[in-house]
């Protein structure tokens, strides 16, 4: 923390005068009433503001709706004054002070609403010149109201504002104008660095973003290139269900048919041992209500969703041992994913799209496959969760094979896993929960504007049991035994 030099904020506020309150990045952020905890806010707007601008964002409804109500708390500072790099590469010194309104929004999720947020009390003429139309899934008390056609929702990581991350963005706001959906997933990673050139780098992306990150609810999840200063950029900007209590690097809500987790393996991998324990007690808790008999009936699809994978094979780097390694890394979270029967874990990381047969316990499961066309698959599942990779949003760093005869021969469940990998092309995926055994994953390729491929995806949400002792396991007790008698004597 000695690196993250907090300027004199008292003085500061003190003299601040709120003059520069023009609304700048608005986002959309998922509430946590989708969650179990006791809480009246359905959705976050939060927004950027260069002076402090206290309590002075207000809200303006076409409709003049009395019965949408909100409340503003008090701002984020985001106050940074360092050296900052990605992995050691990169470095600059980054400067800046600006502050992220939040409004709490207490809406109930019966029509849609087009608001215009105004930042400035003092003149309010000037205000954000454009008005978002949102419409909140419904909460989960809402459930019975789910009937056919679940929910939909939307997913992508991985994406800067080079050219092909750019297309991906053009198209995909093209395309939502006739393809709507309910609620959008950010994989992590977003505009390689965001820090840069002091946070104006991250600024021009989420003002990208904005068409959609505010008319749609937005569940973020943050990446490895995320981590600087541990996640505290990332968790001035965005706050996710439960963020009093997990900072964003876990939490769950449920939409619909629908209970999604997400938990951010890149913190789990960083972080301390004590910070792993509460992570898994909490996921394991998590899981265990989700999937009890009861709680399934209404809910039966759980979803995680993150930035890093577990069931990582990337045919396209030679000897990318690390890739692989997660499977071992990240092995605690899998036995729980595994042990309480979650159906798919949706991540990115890897920057190209891909669809893994159900492993569980670092291991395939049995499947069915049916080939319906080149492009379109029913895939069929008991045991294990189906890993998709949807990183392939565009970036600066394009998978390019150096050579595909290089391969890395794994003969292994992971490389017998992949069922689908396209590393060329860039776009975003879509679930559509069809009924309480099938969803429907459809990912577009952007660039040729059109559909890249068709998983229908059957599921009977089967639990693979909690992990058994492994041989490897077995013989480390045996030598952890064995040493033990011999020091005893
Ligand atoms: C909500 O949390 C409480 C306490 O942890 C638990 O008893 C209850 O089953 C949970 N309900 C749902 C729907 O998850
Ligand atoms: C935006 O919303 C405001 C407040 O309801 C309204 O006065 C204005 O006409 C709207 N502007 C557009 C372009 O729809
Ligand atoms: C804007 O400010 C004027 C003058 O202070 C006030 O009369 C009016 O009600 C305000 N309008 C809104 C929408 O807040
Ligand atoms: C866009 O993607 C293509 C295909 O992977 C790649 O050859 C090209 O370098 C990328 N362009 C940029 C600007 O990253
Ligand atoms: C947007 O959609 C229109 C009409 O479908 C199409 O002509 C245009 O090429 C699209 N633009 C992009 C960037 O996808
Ligand atoms: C989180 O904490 C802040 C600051 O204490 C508080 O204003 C806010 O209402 C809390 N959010 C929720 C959802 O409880
Ligand atoms: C990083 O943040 C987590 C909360 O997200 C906290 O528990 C942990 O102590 C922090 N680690 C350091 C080194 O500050
Ligand atoms: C993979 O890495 C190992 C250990 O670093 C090395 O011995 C081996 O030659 C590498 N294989 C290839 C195909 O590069
Ligand atoms: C669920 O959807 C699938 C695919 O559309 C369909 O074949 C199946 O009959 C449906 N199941 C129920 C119980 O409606």
């Amino acid at each position: 923390m000695n690196r993250y030099i907090i300027f004199a904020l008292i003085a500061l506020l003190a003299i601040v005068s709120a003059q520069d309150c023009k609304v700048q990045l608005p986002r959309l952020l998922i509430g946590d009433k989708y969650t179990n905890a006791t809480s009246d806010v359905t959705a976050i707007i939060a927004f950027d503001t260069t002076d402090l601008c206290k309590g002075v964002a207000t809200l303006n409804f076409n409709k003049g709706d009395p019965s949408f109500d909100f409340r503003v708390i008090d701002p984020v500072v985001q106050a940074v004054d360092t050296m900052l790099d990605h992995n050691g590469n990169e470095k600059e010194q980054v400067k800046y002070l600006k502050y992220t309104q939040i409004i709490q929004l207490k809406a109930d999720v019966q029509q849609s609403y087009t608001v215009q947020i105004q930042g400035n009390k003092a003149d309010n003429t000037t205000i954000f010149g454009t008005n978002y139309t949102f419409i909140l899934p419904k909460l989960p008390s809402d459930n019975s109201k789910y009937t056919e056609n679940q929910i939909k929702f939307m997913f992508f990581g991985d994406q800067d504002l080079t050219a092909n991350g750019t297309a991906v963005l053009n198209y995909l706001q093209n395309n939502t104008k006739s393809n709507k959906f309910d609620a959008m997933i950010y994989l992590g990673d977003y505009a390689y660095e965001f820090y840069q050139q002091n946070g104006k780098k991250g600024d021009n992306y989420i003002e990208q973003l904005a068409p959609l990150s505010f008319s749609y609810p937005l569940a973020m999840t943050p990446g490895n290139h995320e981590d600087n200063l541990n996640f505290t950029l990332f968790n001035e900007k965005f706050f996710l269900p439960g963020f009093n209590k997990t900072k964003n690097n876990y939490n769950s809500f449920t939409i619909g048919m629908v209970h999604f987790v997400h938990i951010n393996l890149h913190f789990f991998s960083i972080t301390t041992n004590d910070e792993k324990d509460k992570m898994l007690k909490w996921l394991k808790n998590d899981l265990a209500i989700a999937s009890n008999a009861g709680q399934r009936k209404n809910v039966p699809w759980i979803i995680a969703v993150g930035h890093k994978l577990n069931y990582c094979y990337n045919p396209y780097y030679v000897n990318n041992t690390e890739c692989i390694g997660y499977a071992q890394q990240f092995l605690p979270v899998d036995n729980l994913l595994s042990q309480f029967g979650v159906d798919l874990f949706i991540v990115a990381h890897e920057h190209y799209n891909q669809v893994m047969a159900p492993m569980a316990h670092n291991q395939l499961q049995e499947y069915q496959l049916k080939i319906i066309s080149s492009t379109e698959f029913n895939l069929k599942k008991g045991k294990g969760y189906v890993t998709i990779v949807q990183g392939n949003g565009g970036c600066v760093t394009p998978i390019i094979p150096q050579s595909k005869s290089r391969m890395l021969d794994l003969a292994s469940d992971l490389q017998k896993a992949n069922l689908f990998i396209a590393p060329f092309n860039y776009g975003y995926g879509y679930i559509q929960v069809i009924n309480q055994t099938n969803v429907e994953y459809v990912s577009y390729d952007a660039i040729n504007q059109k559909e890249l491929v068709k998983f229908n995806i059957k599921s009977t949400h089967q639990s693979s049991g909690s992990s058994s002792t492994t041989f490897g396991q077995l013989i480390t007790f045996s030598l952890v035994i064995l040493s033990a008698l011999f020091t005893a004597f």
